[in-house]
Order: structure tokens, then C-alpha cells, then sequence
């Protein structure tokens, strides 16, 4: 806290400095009302192109749009004030070349005022990442399963396994040392984890890949129970506001087919009925 009584905005710097230390607490958000709740117990907020299958019901996140990141990012900006907020490049925004990245990259950080961008690749991205970076733009790798990768991997399967360990492995050491101020491991076994997390000098944050990572991720609507049936081992339900949701939809319809809302509380009784004449 500081004197005035409101929490300090983190930068890149405090959250590279907690590697090692108390584990970082992420969770995205796409919305300002989320933003508002999760802010407080978060050190970092992503507008992930996760946005695209949880709130736009696409079928992955391949067909996301840099407009699209911009309008929830400019959301969740408004309800952030001190937690990182870090915004995810969409498939096709920055792949083709650095210039063509940081165009994108400064383009969503002016949109949206966040703090630092997110990218999927290892040693394919690396001098990407070195050339954004030397540019005054921080950024996020993202590692193991990658989403936007779909088609190469041919499902969300785990990463890593086996001969897979030594790739993703060299991806981590490749990404840190272009300059990448965290990395996101998603979905690789446990040992490989540790093994990254104790290689690289950055924090690692773990989504599905155990808690021997720096920090923690989830999709915020996956472990409130948001995201319909979707149930993927690695996430922790820590309530059912799905269901919740809509058992208050079902009484209100049944209250509204009934005539017992609105109830005498809901409605403005301060002026006579007007006469007929
Ligand atoms: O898009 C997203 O929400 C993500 C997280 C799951 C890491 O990339």
C-alpha cells in the first residue's frame, strides 16, 4: 500500500523480481466487472485470446482479431489498478516478421494501455521477442501447449513428454535469454516443469504444469464454473457460478410466467392511478 491508501500498479520489473519468491497469482479477465474482482488478489491480469472461445463461442482461438484483443483490453484497463495487465497477440498479428510484431505489439499497448504483450513460440520467436523488447515492449512468452498451435500438434495434447522435454526446454532458454520477462508453461509434465523453472532467471507461471512453477494461471471463467462442461484436469473449480446462474434464470422465468415478479418492492407506487376520463 502506499501513503495515499491505494495499492502501487506492479511493473515488469516487480514481477521479474519474484522469481523464486511468493508465487505469482495471474488470472485472466475480458470484462471491466472481472477485472474489478480479480485485480485485488492478482499480480497479473491477461486479456487472453482466450476471449474468443469463452465469451465469443468460437471454436479456438485461430480466428481471434487484434480488434478484438483492443476492445476487451480497453475494458479490462478500466478495471485494473494493481495488477500487471498483459494483453495476448492474436494468431497472424506477429509471426511474419518482427516489424510486423511490433507494429501490432505498440498498437495493442497504446489501444489498451497494457503494460506488456504475450506471445506463443520458443527459439521460433526469439528474435522477435529481442527485437520488441530492445524497443521498449515486455513480453510474455508462452510455452508447452500452445493454443494457436493446434493444427500443428493436432489436438490439445500435453507437451513436452518424453523427447518433447529437450525442445521445450531449449524454448524456454531461448525466450529468456531474447529477453522475456516471464513464460507461461502450459500443459507439460511436472519434472519438466521444475527442470525449466529452476534453468531459466525468470518467473515461470504454470497452467497445468504443476506448482513447482514461480506462479499460477487460469482462464478466470474456467474455475468459476463458467465455461460450461469444460473440465480439463488441470483446472480447479473453485465454485459453480454456471450453475448458480442458472437456477436464479430458471426461478425468475417461473416468477415472471406467474405474475410474482415484479413483487410490490419493485415497482413505483408514489403516483394515483390516472383516472379514465
Ligand atoms: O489465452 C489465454 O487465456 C492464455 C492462458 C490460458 C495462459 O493464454
Amino acid at each position: 500500500m502506499s501513503v495515499t491508501g491505494k495499492s502501487k500498479a506492479l511493473t515488469v520489473p516487480d514481477i521479474a523480481a519474484r522469481k523464486s519468491g511468493i508465487p505469482l497469482t495471474c488470472l485472466t479477465a475480458y470484462t471491466t466487472p472481472v477485472a474489478k474482482l480479480v485485480d485485488p488478489h492478482c499480480d497479473i491480469v491477461l486479456v487472453g485470446d482466450s476471449v474468443g472461445m469463452v465469451l465469443h463461442g468460437l471454436p479456438s482461438t485461430l480466428t481471434v482479431t487484434l480488434e478484438m484483443m483492443i476492445l476487451h483490453g480497453k475494458a479490462v484497463r478500466r478495471g485494473l489498478q494493481r495488477a500487471l495487465m498483459v494483453v495476448d497477440m492474436p494468431f497472424g498479428s506477429y509471426e511474419e516478421s518482427p516489424e510486423q510484431a511490433f507494429r501490432n505489439a505498440a498498437c495493442l499497448m497504446a489501444e489498451t494501455g497494457c503494460a506488456a504483450v504475450k506471445l506463443e513460440g520458443g527459439e521460433n520467436m526469439a528474435s522477435t521477442i529481442r527485437f520488441l523488447t530492445a524497443r521498449g515492449i515486455p513480453v510474455m512468452a508462452h510455452l508447452g501447449l500452445t493454443p494457436q498451435a493446434i493444427n500443428v500438434f493436432g489436438g490439445y495434447r500435453v507437451q513436452g513428454r518424453s523427447e518433447g522435454a529437450a525442445r521445450v526446454r531449449n524454448d524456454a532458454l531461448m525466450v529468456a535469454d531474447a529477453g522475456a520477462f516471464a513464460i507461461v508453461l502450459e500443459k507439460i509434465p511436472e519434472a519438466l516443469a521444475r527442470q525449466i523453472t529452476e534453468d531459466v532467471a525468470i518467473p515461470t507461471i504454470g497452467i497445468g504444469a504443476s506448482a513447482a512453477c514461480d506462479g499460477q494461471i487460469l482462464v478466470v471463467d474456467d474455475m468459476l464454473g463458467l465455461f460450461g462442461d469444460f473440465r480439463p484436469k488441470f483446472v480447479k473449480r473453485y465454485a459453480e457460478l454456471g450453475q448458480t446462474a442458472e437456477a436464479a434464470v430458471k426461478v425468475y422465468a417461473q416468477e415472471v410466467r406467474e405474475r410474482r415478479f415484479p413483487g410490490s418492492d419493485h415497482v413505483f407506487n408514489d403516483t394515483p392511478a390516472l383516472s379514465k376520463e
